[in-house]
């Protein structure tokens, strides 16, 4: 398991490549160009979002656990002007932070994998300040009775452990407002991603 996670981290930005060009890259610039204050990224992987933040941050947090994913992550960040970042390998459903501590934390692509969603979603409500963003960009389950929602329960048990425990079916939004928090997010396609992968929501959920 352990060596099929390196082979995984070392392809990742390769397999990924495409998508990004089609639409992820877009995302990715709308989303967190703006960004200020103290900022906090769960589930960083490879750096993918590295490029996409200003370096006037007053401090950026990235969390990683996977340490495949992590040593990729650190090269870029060696090469970045994002040298003040602080690496972590702390998981979502528990941070090691203050409460209401943050202006922004960062999940893209993210919450399909962490164990804990729900608990993951509470932590993120905790350490932001009031008025504090949990901005998102998520492959999220299709609309309730389609029959791409019938694909993505068919092809969950296999993709969850070819994609590193990554879950087609899960209903982030729900799960968020679930947890407090307010949705401004749309809903999107990712172009160029398997099809059971395509329904996306890009924006934010605001910590009232
Ligand atoms: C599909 S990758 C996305 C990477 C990156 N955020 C991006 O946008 O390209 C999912 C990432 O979530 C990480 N992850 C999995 N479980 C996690 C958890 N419980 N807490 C935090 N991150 C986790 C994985 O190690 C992986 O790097």
């Amino acid at each position: 398991m352990k060596f099929y996670r390196k082979i995984v981290a070392r392809f990742y930005d390769l397999a990924m490549q495409r998508v990004e060009r089609l639409c992820l890259q877009q995302w990715r610039r709308e989303l967190l160009a703006e960004l200020s204050g103290d900022v906090l990224e769960i589930g960083a992987g490879t750096g993918a979002n590295l490029t996409h933040y200003s370096s006037r941050l007053a401090s950026l947090q990235l969390c990683e656990p996977d340490a495949a994913m992590r040593r990729q992550l650190e090269v870029k960040l060696g090469a970045s002007s994002h040298g003040f970042a602080h690496l972590s390998a702390c998981v979502a459903a528990r941070l090691d932070v203050d409460g209401e501590s943050l202006d922004f934390v960062v999940s893209t692509l993210a919450f399909c994998s962490v164990e804990d969603p729900e608990q993951a979603m509470r932590e993120a409500f905790r350490v932001l300040k009031p008025g504090g963003r949990l901005v998102l960009m998520e492959h999220v389950a299709a609309d309730q009775n389609s029959r791409l929602h019938y694909w993505q329960h068919c092809w969950q048990p296999f993709w969850k452990r070819i994609a590193c425990n990554c879950h087609l079916t899960r209903k982030t939004a729900q799960l968020l407002e679930d947890s407090g928090f307010e949705l401004f997010v749309r809903k999107e396609v990712m172009r160029g991603a398997p099809a059971i992968t395509t329904p996306m929501i890009v924006g934010y959920a605001l910590r009232p």
